[in-house]
């Protein structure tokens, strides 16, 4: 999905069944209630992801696709549907992809003119997003690829949360 696709998204509201019937293929109940917690943009935009990666790593081995399908669907989780304005939205895309620096800078606890606030949920998505999911019994392993998720690529950095970086880049 470019990035036309993701700002038409903003803009509608529900799932078409094909799309619903993909996530209930993978999320269990707790999963499901995470995942719908999220804003229309961010459920399709993770949905395109895991759609993505399963064309991806057909014939890759020595993957784990069960945690790495939950984790795309997964991985935005810590943004709660309401939270950002739409523009801010777009502007915060912006801002971490061209000026990571003013988003640290910016989204500082505390402040609550708007921006700032979603710059902020930008900034701690990962770390509430796994907290939500680890309260909820959700596995550990998908727990730490939603936690790890913008991390800066180390050696260290397992198979599943490189296809899932690349993938988020992607879509
Ligand atoms: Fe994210
Ligand atoms: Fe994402």
């Amino acid at each position: 999905m470019g990035c036309w696709q993701r700002l038409i998204d903003l803009f509608r509201t529900k799932l078409k069944p094909a799309d619903r019937e993909f996530i209930e293929t993978y999320l269990d109940e707790p999963g499901l209630f995470l995942f719908t917690q999220m804003s229309y943009s961010d459920q399709k935009h993770s949905i395109a992801m895991a759609r993505f990666l399963l064309g991806e790593t057909e014939n890759l081995k020595g993957v784990d696709f069960q945690s790495l399908i939950q984790g795309a669907l997964l991985h935005d989780v810590g943004k709660v549907k309401g939270e950002m304005s739409r523009l801010n939205r777009i502007i915060v895309g912006v801002i971490r992809r061209l000026f990571p620096g003013l988003r640290k800078k910016w989204g500082q606890r505390g402040k609550n003119r708007s921006l700032r606030h979603a710059l902020y949920v930008d900034l701690i998505h990962p770390s509430r997003g796994a907290y939500m999911a680890e309260s909820l019994g959700i596995d550990p392993k998908v727990v730490s690829l939603i936690k790890q998720h913008h991390d800066p690529k180390t050696d260290n950095t397992d198979l599943e949360l490189s296809l899932l970086q690349m993938a988020d880049e992607k879509n």
